[in-house]
This record gives C-alpha cells, sequence and structure tokens, in this order.
C-alpha cells in the first residue's frame, strides 16, 4: 500500500492534514495494472477515481477498425476518470497500461465526499481541467491546420519545455513512447512519423538516439511549425 510520504507528493493532496490523509489511505485501495492492459473502456460506467502511484498510462480514442487517437499520457502523481464521477455520464475515453502499472481507487461517494470536505481539491481539479482543455483546443489547432512535419515539430517544441534537459550536443528529451505512439499523439501513421524524424535529422534539426532525440537547433524546429 503506498504510504503517506507517496501522497504527500501529490499535488492534488498538498493542502491535506495528516489526519486527512490517514482517512485517505482507509478510504482506497491500491491497484496493479501490468504493461498494456486496460484499465477501463470508452463508455463504460465510472465508479472509481483513479491515481497513478507508479508507471504511465495512456488515455485514448479507439475506431472499430483498430485505429487509436490518443489524447493524453499520464504520469505518476497525476489522476484520471475524474469526469465521469463529475458529470455522471459514461466514461470519456479509454485507459490503457503503458508500463507496469499501479494505482490508488477511491470510489465515487467517497470521492465526492472528499471533495464537499476539502474545497481545495475542487480547486485543484478545476484547474486541472482547464490545463487539460487549453491542451485539447492546442491539439485541435495542430490537427486542422499544420502538416505533419508542423505537428511533429510542435509536439516536440512540447516536449522540449516540459522536460528538455540542455547539454553539450543540445537539449536532449528522453522518448517514452514508440514511433507508433507519436503519431497516434498527433494524428500521423507511424510511417509518416518515421520519415520526419529522418528528415528533420538530415537538415540538422534533432539526432534520434536509442529512447531520446537531442535537438540542435530549436528555432529552425519553430519555423516548421505551420
Ligand atoms: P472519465 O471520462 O471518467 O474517463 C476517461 C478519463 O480520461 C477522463 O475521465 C479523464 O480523467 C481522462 N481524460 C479524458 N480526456 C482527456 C484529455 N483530453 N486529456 C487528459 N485526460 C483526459
Amino acid at each position: 500500500m503506498e504510504g503517506k510520504d507517496f501522497l504527500k507528493k501529490v499535488p492534488l493532496f498538498s493542502g491535506l492534514s495528516e489526519e486527512d490523509l490517514d482517512r485517505l489511505i482507509t478510504i482506497s485501495r491500491e491497484k496493479f495494472y501490468p504493461k498494456d492492459s486496460v484499465i477501463f473502456h470508452r463508455e463504460e460506467a465510472g465508479n472509481f477515481f483513479f491515481l497513478i502511484c507508479s508507471g504511465r498510462v495512456k488515455v485514448i480514442i479507439e475506431t472499430e477498425d483498430g485505429k487509436e487517437a490518443i489524447l493524453s499520457i499520464l504520469y505518476p502523481t497525476e489522476f484520471f476518470g475524474e469526469m465521469s464521477l463529475l458529470d455522471g455520464e459514461p466514461r470519456s475515453a479509454s485507459i490503457v497500461a503503458l508500463e507496469d502499472t499501479r494505482v490508488l481507487i477511491i470510489q465515487r461517494d467517497e470521492f465526492l465526499n472528499l471533495l464537499s470536505k476539502h474545497p481545495e481539491m475542487s480547486l485543484k481539479i478545476l484547474k486541472t481541467l482547464s490545463l487539460r482543455l487549453r491542451k485539447a483546443n492546442k491539439q485541435i489547432e495542430t490537427l486542422m491546420f499544420f502538416d505533419a512535419p508542423g505537428r511533429i515539430a510542435r509536439i516536440l517544441l512540447d516536449i522540449v519545455l516540459d522536460k528538455g534537459v540542455k547539454t553539450e550536443k543540445g537539449i536532449a528529451v528522453d522518448l517514452d513512447f514508440t514511433r507508433q505512439e507519436l503519431g497516434s499523439l498527433i494524428g500521423v501513421s507511424r510511417e509518416t512519423a518515421t520519415r520526419v524524424l529522418k528528415n528533420f535529422e538530415e537538415e540538422g534539426i534533432i539526432t534520434v538516439e536509442k529512447n531520446h532525440i537531442i535537438v540542435h537547433n530549436l528555432e529552425k524546429l519553430k519555423k516548421r511549425i505551420y
């Protein structure tokens, strides 16, 4: 079971007292999902709130012929499953574990009770929903107005801004998803994603290494967004 030390690191719970955290431990339970398992499907009824303790999940929408769009990738201390609990509608997307993943689960009534007792938690959830809506708006813009190189340049820039690390060779970013997943985030095929990355490499904008990309020329990358 995740201890209090972990819960204290979760931004959503930062306003809770020691006593509140103890209570949180008693109302939540831990669950393990192996890599590639489905945590829940879109359109199912939703009765639980999920907080990621370790691992990574993708939020996806699938078509009947097996295509998938990745709406987001979520990491430890982030949460999902709040929408169905708040509006009573079925799950808006499916959630799949991208690697072995442990989550904390809180049942609907307990979760709503927690929110009514801690208005600051409701505000944090609203803030996260706003950020997710902003990101979704940006994704719509990218899909509607940019070509494949533009979409890839934009997502690389987002990742650079989010978690780029300055190195001697340039800005390094871990690519913790496959070309296929990169493509599914921005609506291009795996082949196109691979081709565009290769073109960027030939133009000296990036170097693709095993699990990461080094961006050598940020300005040139920005100019590819159109
Ligand atoms: P819910 O609709 O209950 O189940 C699917 C969950 O995926 C949803 O709650 C959110 O937690 C999450 N989700 C849906 N859309 C997005 C998005 N665009 N970005 C990040 N998370 C999302």
